[in-house]
């Protein structure tokens, strides 16, 4: 089925979805409930199934299962009946809310079915015409001026083999792109210079970049993630910028605050050069996710991106949370408007599968650098394809926005009616949070919602945050809002 069928799908959905038997209505997806409904919170088919997967595998983080033949549009149902408003979406993942008929339909065209059975080693035996798929689905998303892409499967590897490009531009700068010595090739061998040169990436305290070695070595949201495993000890780390809430109400003190952040950056890349560890890259989130739903300001995003010009470092953005429509724009970074783009945007999440665009510079000069097995997965492709159309058709960034003001106005209310437990309203788009007077308020806020039907996320310390899909309406924000202030009304 072309596109353009899909995207008629969507209007006259073929797909017919059961749904306990409860009355389907929504502008984006056909079959939703008319809310949540939770009998026991952990059922009997939960926990048998929890049970039993705990004999082959580990189910320490495992809250339930999720019911994909009955979980439609924003509503997770879980094998036990009981369903939930999801205003986390599977750690930020889903797009277009659960059983979206666009995304169903992709497999029904016969020819991409095929890239399902036969996965190819894109970067060896890439399928027929893949420029025409990466040019028609990746390159026409593409942040302004980032003309090339490298695919990947997930964000932590996005993030990690990112590194690997700026690693080999900086080198070619610094080097003049000669070919290795001897001495470089027998040393690196041993994981030790020349071969192995010491050169760091910079990020930020409270940062979230991924779980393998260079982008945990660049995490620095909790201890837990990095306990007992090895990482980069001359990696530094800045403040991020943690602003006073209402912005408005505090603009010399924020600016004070992002001036003393960016004094600490250049500071940082001035030891470690001295160390010999010298900056090669700064990756940075445009809003700190899992470190607390920390904003940081236009401004300090461009002279951050001044100071990377200015010491020759590839300012690297990590959208694998932000991006694909969720705050907004189709990227988080084009609300800074930078003069130029970053040298490097990594990805994930919300577009299925990883990656990132870049600048040409970043190219590597030599095969088999930047490189895996997979690359990346034509089928996820193909699913993303649905997403772009479906965005575009149903103009969902100017929705995102729409409902985002929506949501935060809301939630501001709340926060105003219990300010003493409840902090700082934040967001851009569907990227909203507030803070918590503490921990355990917070554990206990999520718990009633949970009881009450309302699956949310929490960040940082204190913090509770939204990753609602992009398909979330005023009437989901309504019935959020709703429980959220009873759950809070009931501590
Ligand atoms: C900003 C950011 N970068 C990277 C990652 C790592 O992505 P993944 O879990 O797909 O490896 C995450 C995951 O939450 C993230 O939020």
């Amino acid at each position: 089925m072309s596109v353009l069928k899909t995207i008629n799908a969507v209007k006259q959905p073929r797909v017919k979805l059961e749904f306990l038997g409860v009355k389907w209505y929504s502008k984006f997806v056909q079959g939703e409930p008319a809310g949540p409904s939770v009998k026991e919170v952990y059922g009997p088919i939960n926990k048998r199934m929890k049970k039993e997967l705990s004999e082959i595998q580990t189910t320490l983080s495992v809250d339930r299962f999720i019911d994909l033949d009955r979980s439609i549009g924003n509503y997770f149902v879980d094998p036990d009946g009981n369903t939930f408003l999801d205003t986390y979406m599977q750690i930020a993942t889903v797009p277009l809310g659960y059983n979206h008929p666009a995304m169903l339909n992709v497999f029904k065209d016969q020819s991409k079915l095929k890239y399902i059975a036969n996965r190819t080693a894109l970067a060896m035996y890439p399928p027929s015409n893949w420029a025409q798929h990466l040019k028609r689905i990746l390159m026409s998303i593409a942040p302004p001026d980032m003309g090339y892409i490298c695919t990947q499967m997930c964000g932590a590897c996005s993030n990690e083999q990112s590194f690997k490009s700026v690693f080999i531009w900086y080198n070619r700068k610094r080097n003049g792109g000669r070919d290795f010595t001897k001495q470089e090739i027998e040393t690196s061998m041993h994981n030790k210079p020349p071969g192995c040169p010491n050169l760091a990436i910079l990020s930020f305290w409270g940062a979230f970049h991924g779980r393998t070695t260079s982008s945990l070595s660049v995490t620095r949201s909790k201890p837990i993630h990095r306990l007992g495993f090895p990482l980069f000890e001359h990696w530094p780390a800045a403040s991020f910028p943690l602003y006073k809430y209402p912005l408005e109400e505090n603009v010399r003190e924020n600016k004070q605050i992002d001036a003393k952040c960016l004094a600490e950056v250049e500071d940082l890349i001035q030891k470690n050069e001295k160390k010999g560890w010298p900056v090669a890259g700064i990756i940075i989130e445009p809003i700190q996710s899992e470190g607390g739903d920390n904003h940081a300001s236009p401004e300090f995003m461009k002279e951050l991106q001044k100071i990377c010009k200015k010491n020759t470092i590839a300012f690297i953005v990590d959208e694998v949370q932000t991006g694909c429509g969720a705050s907004g724009k189709m990227w988080c970074h084009e609300w800074f408007e930078l003069p130029t783009p970053p040298e490097v945007m990594t990805y994930s999440k919300k577009m299925l599968a990883g990656g990132y665009y870049h600048t040409q510079e970043m190219l590597p000069d030599k095969g088999f650098r930047i490189f895996n097995t997979w690359m990346g997965d034509p089928a996820r492709l193909f699913v993303l394809e649905a997403v772009i159309h479906v965005i575009k058709e149903q103009k969902l960034l100017e929705h995102v926005r729409k409902v985002g003001d929506y949501t935060l106005k809301g939630l501001t209310d709340i926060v105003k009616e219990f300010p003493n437990v409840l902090h700082s309203p934040r967001g851009r788009g569907s990227l909203i949070a507030a803070s918590c007077k503490d921990d355990p308020t917070r554990t206990k806020i999520l718990t009633n919602m949970k009881k009450k039907g309302i699956i949310g996320g929490s960040c940082g310390p204190t913090s509770i945050r939204l990753r609602p899909s992009l398909i979330f309406e005023e009437k989901h924000a309504n019935i959020f809002l709703d429980i959220f202030r009873q759950s809070v009304k009931e501590m």
